[in-house]
Parts: C-alpha cells; sequence; structure tokens
C-alpha cells in the first residue's frame, strides 16, 4: 500500500491544469481554464477547470471531481494508479507500508480472498521462472505458444506444481488462511486432505477491471481426453463468470484510446494479440456473452468487434450475444477467420500491419453479417428466408436509437433485395408485440400502480427540499468561515402593545450562522449525502478552522467529492458561455452573504413547516375530537406566517 505520507506529499504538489493539460488543450476563461471535453465529441468547450479549487468539471458528461479522479475517469487509472502516475510526473518517491499479519487477519472476508488470490499468483509466476520444474515444464510450454518474456510478464502467467499439496503447504506456511484458500477454490479439502486444484497446469490470473487477482484458468499439458482442458476457479463471492472478461485490465486503455474492442473466446487468443501488438482485446472465456459483461466494456467504448473462429460451429449461438450488444446501444461489427484458424493462430503467424489490415478489411456491420450467413443458410427455400427476415429485425429491433434503426431497415433491404415496406412492418409488428408483451406485464402489476403514483408526487415535494439543501452545502463550500452581519429578526410590542418584528444587526462567521439555526429548529438534512457532507465540513471546520477545498475533497469519498465538484462548479458554469452579451450574469453573492444565508434558512424552515401542516392536517378526522391537532396546526400556521413575514423582509 502507498502510505499516507506519500499521498498526502502527491496531492500537495500535483498541479491539476499541468496534469489535465497534458490531455486536454486548456485556454484561460477568466479565472478559469475551459477545453473541450475529453470525454465526448464536442464542438464548443464545456469543461472547465478551477486551479483556485483544483477541481475540474465536465458540462457535457456531468463528470468532475479533483485530479485523481481526472486520471481515474480519463486514463481507467485505479486510484493507487493514479497516484503512482502523479508521483512519477512530480519526482515524487513512493514510500509504501507493508502489512503486517495483524492486519492480514483483520481484513474482510472478501479482502482476504483478494489477498490470497494475489499471494497465490505471484506464487505461480516465481514457480514459472525460478523453480526447475517450472521452468523446464511451464515457461517451455509458453515459449513453444509462441509467448515472449514480457508477454508473460504482463499476463502474470504462472505454473502449479504436479504435486498434490505444495502450494497449499507454502501458503499456509506464509500465514494464510485454509479458509480462504478453500473459499477461492486454490486448495480442494476432503475431510482431512488437501488438494491443490491447479495441480500440473499453466496458469491464466484473470484481473478485475481495477487490476485485482479475483481468479486462474489453469491449462492442461498432457494431451488427457479425460480431464478438461481448461479448469477455472469456482464461482466465489469474488470470481463472477458472468461478469468477468479476462484481459480487461491489460485492454482498458487500448481500448478507450482505440475507441473499439475486439472480443474473442480464448485466454490465449488476448495474448497472442497483445503480442502481436493489438492491446484492445478482451475474451468472454467460452461462455455466452452477459449483459453484465457487455457492461464493462460500454465504460471504456461504444464499439465491440467480434472475432469468430474460422469454424462455424458455435457462430449461430453465439449470433444471440450480439443482440445484448444492440440492446445497450452499442455497435457490434463481426470479422471470421479463415477456415481452421482462430485469433491465436492466425495471429501468430500474422505481422501487426497485415493483422491491422486483416481486421479491418474483413470487420462486417452485424446485419451485413447476419444477412450474409442467415441467408445463406436459407438459400431458396422462402420459409426459411422469412424466418430469416424477422431474425435480422428482431435484432434491429433491439436497437435503442430510431434513426440508427432507420439506416439498418435500409441496409437491410438493400442485403436480402426486400422492400423496405416489408421490413418496416415487420418492424412494427414486433415492436407491436413487445408493447403488448410490456401491458400484460403491467396488468399484472396494476396492484402497485396506486402507490407508484404516490410516489411521483412526492418525489416533486422532496426536490425542493433537496434544493434547499443543496443550497446551503454550497453556502458553506463557498463562505463558510466569511464574516459578515446577519439581521435577527425578534419579536417585540409597539408603543401601542402590538406584537411586530423587529431586526438588529449580528456579526457571526457563516458556518456558526448555519450552524446555529438548523441546530435551533433541529433541522436535518433529509438527503443522505448533503448530511454526511455538513457532518464533514463541520468536522473539517473543528479541525483547521478554515475549509480549503483542495483539501477538503481530497479527504472525501469519491461521490461526496464528486457532488461537491458539481455544486461548486454549476456557478462557474456562467464563465463557458457568452454571458455578457446574453444578458445573464452569475450571480455576485459576496456583498450580500447574510442575506443569502437568511433567506435559504426561512425558505427551509417554511418548506418544512409546510409540510409539518399538511401532515397534520390529513390527520384531522371527522369523528374524533381534534383538539390538540388543530391547536398545533394553528401554532404552526402562526410560525408559518412570522416565517413567511420574515422571507419578505429578507427580499
Ligand atoms: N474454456 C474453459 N474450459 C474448457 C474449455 C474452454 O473455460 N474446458 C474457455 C477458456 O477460457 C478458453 C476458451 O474457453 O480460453 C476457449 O476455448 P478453446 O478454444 O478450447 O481454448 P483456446 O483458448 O483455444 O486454448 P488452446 O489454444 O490452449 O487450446
Ligand atoms: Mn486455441
Amino acid at each position: 500500500m502507498i502510505s499516507q505520507t506519500t499521498i498526502n506529499n502527491v496531492f500537495e504538489t500535483a498541479r491539476l491544469e499541468e496534469v489535465i493539460g497534458d490531455f486536454v488543450q486548456l485556454k484561460k476563461a477568466g479565472s478559469n481554464f475551459k477545453g473541450l471535453s475529453p470525454f465526448t465529441d464536442e464542438r464548443s468547450p464545456s469543461f472547465m477547470v478551477s486551479p483556485a479549487k483544483q477541481i475540474w468539471k465536465d458540462f457535457s458528461s456531468g463528470k468532475g471531481g479533483n485530479v485523481v479522479a481526472f486520471l481515474m475517469e480519463h486514463e481507467h487509472f485505479t486510484y493507487p494508479e493514479a497516484i503512482k502516475y502523479l508521483a512519477k510526473k512530480y519526482n515524487i518517491e513512493i514510500e509504501e507500508t507493508e502489512r503486517t499479519n495483524e492486519q492480514v487477519a483483520q481484513a474482510s472476508e472478501r479482502e482476504s480472498m483478494y489477498l490470497v488470490s494475489e499471494y497465490a499468483q505471484k506464487y505461480f509466476a516465481e514457480i514459472l521462472h525460478e523453480h526447475e520444474q517450472g521452468k523446464a515444464i511451464g515457461l517451455t510450454y509458453f515459449k513453444e505458444r509462441g509467448f515472449n518474456s514480457e508477454t508473460i510478464q504482463k499476463f502474470k502467467l504462472g505454473y502449479a506444481l504436479d504435486q498434490w499439496e505444495a502450494f497449499t503447504k507454502e501458503a499456509i506456511k506464509n500465514g494464510y488462511q485454509l479458509e480462504f484458500l478453500e473459499k477461492t477454490g486454490l486448495t480442494i479439502v476432503k475431510e482431512t486432505k488437501q488438494f491443490d486444484r491447479f495441480k500440473g497446469r499453466v496458469l491464466f490470473p484473470i484481473h478485475s477491471m481495477s487490476g485485482r487477482v479475483l481468479g486462474f484458468g489453469g491449462r492442461i499439458l498432457a494431451n488427457d481426453k479425460k480431464a478438461a482442458k481448461y479448469l477455472n476457479s469456482p464461482e466465489s463471492i469474488i470470481y463472477h463468470k458472468s461478469k468477468i472478461l479476462y484481459g480487461i485490465y491489460q485492454a482498458k486503455q487500448s481500448i478507450a484510446k482505440e475507441d473499439n474492442c475486439y472480443l474473442v473466446e480464448g485466454y490465449t487468443d488476448v495474448i497472442q494479440f497483445h503480442q502481436t501488438g493489438i492491446q484492445n482485446v478482451v475474451a468472454s472465456s467460452g461462455t455466452a456473452l452477459t449483459a453484465e459483461q457487455i457492461r464493462l466494456i460500454n465504460r471504456l467504448t461504444k464499439n465491440i468487434t467480434i472475432l469468430f473462429d474460422g469454424d462455424a460451429a458455435g457462430m449461430r449461438a453465439s449470433l444471440r450475444g450480439v443482440d445484448l450488444i444492440l440492446e445497450q446501444g452499442m455497435n457490434v461489427r463481426i470479422c471470421t477467420f479463415p477456415e481452421g484458424e482462430d485469433p491465436d493462430s492466425f495471429a501468430k503467424k500474422t505481422p501487426y500491419e497485415e493483422l491491422v489490415s486483416y481486421l479491418e478489411n474483413n470487420s462486417n456491420d452485424f446485419i451485413t453479417f447476419k444477412a450474409g450467413v442467415l441467408s445463406q443458410e436459407a438459400k431458396n427455400d422462402p420459409v426459411k428466408k422469412a424466418e430469416t427476415i424477422r431474425d435480422i429485425i428482431t435484432s434491429i429491433s433491439k436497437i435503442p436509437d430510431t434513426i440508427k434503426r432507420e439506416l439498418y431497415i435500409k441496409e437491410c433491404a438493400r442485403i436480402m433485395d426486400i422492400s423496405e415496406e416489408v421490413l418496416f412492418s415487420t418492424l412494427a409488428q414486433l415492436s407491436n408485440a413487445a408493447i403488448r408483451d410490456d401491458k400484460k406485464k403491467s396488468k399484472q402489476a396494476q396492484k402497485s400502480f396506486d402507490v407508484v403514483h404516490k410516489n411521483t408526487q412526492q418525489v416533486k415535494k422532496v426536490d425542493e427540499q433537496y434544493e434547499l439543501e443543496r443550497k446551503i452545502i454550497q453556502i458553506l463550500l463557498l463562505y463558510a468561515t466569511t464574516e459578515t452581519e446577519f439581521e435577527e429578526y425578534y419579536l417585540k410590542e409597539d408603543d401601542s402593545g402590538v406584537l411586530i418584528l423587529d431586526k438588529e444587526l449580528e456579526l457571526n462567521t457563516v458556518h456558526q450562522k448555519v450552524f446555529l439555526s438548523l441546530q435551533e429548529d433541529e433541522v436535518e438534512f433529509t438527503n443522505e449525502l448533503f448530511q454526511i457532507l455538513y457532518y464533514e465540513i463541520v468536522k473539517h471546520l473543528q479541525q483547521d478552522n478554515e475549509l480549503q477545498i483542495d483539501t477538503f475533497i481530497n479527504d472525501l469519498a469519491p461521490e461526496l467529492a464528486s457532488e461537491v465538484t458539481s455544486i461548486l462548479m454549476n456557478e462557474e458554469r456562467y464563465v463557458l458561455n457568452d454571458w455578457e452579451r446574453q444578458n445573464i450574469y452569475p450571480i455576485k453573492k459576496e456583498d450580500n452573504i447574510g442575506r443569502l444565508v437568511n433567506e435559504n434558512i426561512l425558505n427551509l424552515r417554511r418548506f418544512l413547516v409546510t409540510k409539518k401542516i399538511n401532515e397534520l392536517a390529513k390527520g384531522v378526522s371527522l369523528e374524533d375530537s381534534n383538539a390538540e391537532i388543530i391547536q398545533e396546526i394553528m401554532d404552526y400556521t402562526s410560525l408559518k406566517k412570522v416565517l413567511s413575514e420574515k422571507l419578505n423582509r429578507v427580499l
């Protein structure tokens, strides 16, 4: 783990505008910088960087945060990777802290399973590179397959000795508990005996998107017809086969950069592609593609190219995965290899340039591909042809974008030589069927309709409260330590004995004022995020007596930091536009902070009081005696009147 001192050092040294400047061309705009969003294709800049606050906001994608958040978004780094990148850029030495045995023991079950997997990965790699048997058998095998040392290192390949419990014994000797060895499936426990699951196999560690070891695929070396060629880690709380893509960690940057992801079937396909020089490739590991796997890719690119083996077996089945991809609004292309070749064997004998141009020339849009494959099967059989058309239109109907859908229909009509009208009416039939299906479902859900209806009304009410609470957080973030005069209102009798509102000026800091007012009313934030932020702000002020946004944000959890960024940068947004000509001025509130604070707190109080009155009114019934409730309603109503009057004076 990177030490806290190093992390602090990195945050103190790194300049956001310099770091972002390496990726985005920034121009000065007032006290900020602006540029074109690196996350979307845009013509006019909506990307803002505040050097003073050390935060950024991309208004076109809604993303924002501090320097680490930028690197995590843009470079798809994990948190430690981002820190390491910055340390390198600013020549800061990285200090690592070792985990003590005690820390290991205390880590949660999941964490323990990650740790044991990471240990296993290192152990198996060491056997491969250092042990006689590992070198003679494992390393020789990989070299024979054409993997060079750099590739073997990049994928952290390993070897498990052909002994019943060599690994298990070593792991236990190093303080890892049998419980987690068993839960990760690395060790198989049978009564009093233990066996190494991957005994005698070469190993392919499987990493998460952020680079943690989740499990392994182990390939047998002997030509044993009875044993499975590949043995994988069993399902566990860290290894969910359906949510994993082999190679995603090594491929993520390249996928985002190339804006395309090649999808293959096997471990060796991925590795051979990397070795040839193509890195944006992942494998579904021989299983049918799932929506979760597609979502992983969708975070990085909208484009997938599926690479099919030469033998057409299984191709039809794999085509089903295409619909899942289309459903997520992604674009699918398909590329096939010559008879008898798979991506591994083809990449192995093809130089980089040739491979790139092969992929370019042989990738077809899914519709062209599907039409080709299916019409080949249908040929002169009109019944089959009709089926084929329905099949393709079904795929097209999954595409969320209507314009794209129309373009595909036109393309399909051209390829299959059918009139567009027929295709459009088939599409309409399918869509109607889908709607009927939905209606059926909604009939079943009829009972819950009322509840849903009520909820939508509530949401509207909560929104007003949300805005008010958000505003108070914003005021605190911007002006917490500002000292200013507040108008204090209180009730007094005038000369003729009538109660009137009078005011006095009182000097205070903004955060004191907010804190006292909220406490007086026992007001709690209903929004959980604001509630946590409020306490974080109070805590920070108690410790430091000041609220410096950059240090404050760096200590926050990512979702809190992101919220703070979006609250703060919303104000800056005006700078992006030519606001002076449009007559929209950013609100300059510094001159009148006292009023701003009062206004917001009064508004929130009035809102809460109104809510209370409405709640009480619901409880009034005709039969019972309601004296108490009615008294309470009257009290609240007069409070509301006072609040309204105060508000009128403030405004
Ligand atoms: N697979 C598996 N279990 C098996 C067979 C296959 O999990 N018993 C998965 C593996 O992820 C494998 C992929 O399916 O990489 C593709 O299988 P296959 O084409 O048979 O293997 P290759 O990757 O081509 O492996 P090799 O070239 O080593 O034979
Ligand atoms: Mn193969």
